[in-house]
C-alpha cells in the first residue's frame, strides 16, 4: 500500500514526528510505502510528491516546522477538486492520505472523504482548540516559549517598575494565554472568549503596582475589550479574508498608561511560538498520533482522526472534531483569575 502524507496550514512543532512515527510504523509493522505532498493540499491538487523511504524521517521528531512544506491553499479551490486529486493518486499509485492539519485541513478532508477518497485525519494546532481532542501537539511547545519570554520580560519590567504586556497567539481561544499567563504568575490574562473591561484591566495593574510589583498582562491576539471601539477593525483582512490580528498589546498601552500613570510597554511574541524545537511531551504525543493514523488506514477508517482522550489515543469521526471550537471553559478562567491583580 502506498500512503500521501501533507500537512497543511499554520505550522506547528511535532509536524515532522507525527510524519517520523506513521512512516516508520507503516514500513516495519506493514510493509508499506510513503510519499510526502509538497506544501499541503497544493501538492495534492498538483500531484507534487517527494518520496519518504525510510531514512529521509531519520532525526526529524526534533526538527520544528515539517520537511514537507505547507501552505493554506484549499483544495477545492482553482484547479482542485475530488476528480483533480483522484486522477493524480491513481496515476502516482497513492492509496491512501494522511491529512496533518487545523479544522480547515480536516474540513476539506472530510469533503474529500465524502466524495469518494481515502483520507484520514491527524490533528494539529498551536492553539489548542481543536474539539474532539483533550491536546493538540505544538500547544505545550508554544506555551513553553511564552512562558520563557515572559519570564524575561518581568525581570526587565521589575527594574524599570513598568508595566509589561505580552501578546501571544490565539485568534479565537486563549489556551496559550490561560497557561503562559498562569506559568509565568501574571497580574492579568485576556483572552477572546472573556470580553473584559478596561476598566477591570486597569484595576488589577494599579493593584499589582500598589504591592511593588511589575503589572504584567498576558494577551491572546484574539482578545477584545468590552468597552473599547473593536480595536482590529482598523488592521483589515489578511490574504486569506482573515482580519487582520496582532497588536492589541499596543492598543492596550495607551488605555493603561493613561489610567494609570504607570509606564506600559508592550512586546508580540507572534511566530517566535510556532519555531523551532518541539517540547518532549509535543514530540510523543505527535509519535503516537503518527502511528495510529498507521492504524486507521489499516483498518480502513476513512473520515476519521485521531485524537487524544486522556492518555489514551482514540479515533474519532470528523463530524464530531469540526463546526465547535473548543474554547477556554468559564471555570478554567475563573481559576487563573483568583490570581490576578
Ligand atoms: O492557528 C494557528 C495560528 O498560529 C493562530 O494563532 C494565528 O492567528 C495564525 O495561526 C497565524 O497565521 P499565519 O501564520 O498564517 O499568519
Amino acid at each position: 500500500m502506498k500512503i500521501g502524507i501533507l500537512t497543511s496550514g499554520g505550522d506547528c512543532p511535532g509536524l515532522n514526528a507525527v510524519i517520523r512515527g506513521a512512516v516508520l510504523k507503516g514500513i516495519k509493522i506493514h510493509g508499506q510505502e510513503f510519499v510526502g505532498f509538497r506544501d499541503g493540499w497544493r501538492g495534492v491538487v498538483e500531484g507534487d510528491i517527494m518520496d519518504l523511504p525510510r531514512q529521509s524521517v531519520r532525526g526529524i521528531s526534533k526538527q520544528g516546522g515539517t520537511i514537507l512544506g505547507t501552505s493554506r491553499t484549499n483544495p477545492f479551490e482553482g484547479n482542485g477538486g475530488p476528480d483533480v486529486i483522484k486522477a493524480h493518486l491513481e496515476r502516482l499509485g497513492i492509496d491512501a492520505i494522511i491529512a496533518i492539519g487545523g479544522e480547515g485541513t480536516l474540513a476539506a478532508a472530510k469533503r474529500l472523504t465524502d466524495a469518494g477518497l481515502k483520507i484520514v485525519g491527524v490533528p494539529k494546532t498551536v492553539d489548542n482548540d481543536l474539539d474532539a481532542t483533550d491536546y493538540t501537539f505544538g500547544f505545550d511547545t508554544a506555551v513553553q516559549i511564552a512562558t520563557e519570554a515572559i519570564d524575561r520580560l518581568r525581570t526587565t519590567g521589575e527594574s524599570h517598575h513598568r508595566c509589561m504586556i505580552a501578546e501571544v497567539m490565539g485568534r479565537h481561544v486563549g489556551w496559550i494565554a490561560l497557561h503562559a499567563g498562569m506559568a509565568s504568575g501574571a497580574h492579568a490574562i485576556l483572552i477572546p472568549e472573556q470580553p473584559i473591561s478596561i476598566e477591570q484591566i486597569t484595576d488589577w495593574v494599579g493593584e499589582a503596582h500598589e504591592r511593588g510589583r511589575a503589572p504584567l498582562v498576558v494577551v491572546a491576539e484574539g482578545f477584545v475589550t468590552a468597552d473599547m471601539e473593536a480595536p482590529h477593525s482598523e488592521r483589515g483582512m489578511d490574504t486569506f479574508g482573515r482580519p487582520r490580528l496582532g497588536g492589541i498589546a499596543d492598543q492596550l498601552v495607551p488605555a493603561i498608561e493613561e489610567r494609570t500613570g504607570i509606564e506600559t510597554r508592550a512586546t508580540i511574541l507572534g511566530h517566535i511560538q510556532r519555531g523551532g524545537v518541539p517540547s518532549a511531551f509535543d514530540r510523543v504525543l505527535a509519535t503516537r498520533l503518527g502511528m495510529a493514523a498507521i492504524d486507521s488506514v489499516v483498518e480502513g477508517m476513512w473520515g476519521t482522526m485521531v485524537s487524544l482522550t486522556g492518555t489514551e489515543i482514540d479515533h474519532v469521526p470528523f463530524d464530531k472534531a469540526l463546526g465547535n471550537l473548543k474554547t477556554v471553559p468559564q471555570h478554567r478562567y475563573d481559576e487563573a483569575a483568583i490570581l490576578f491583580g
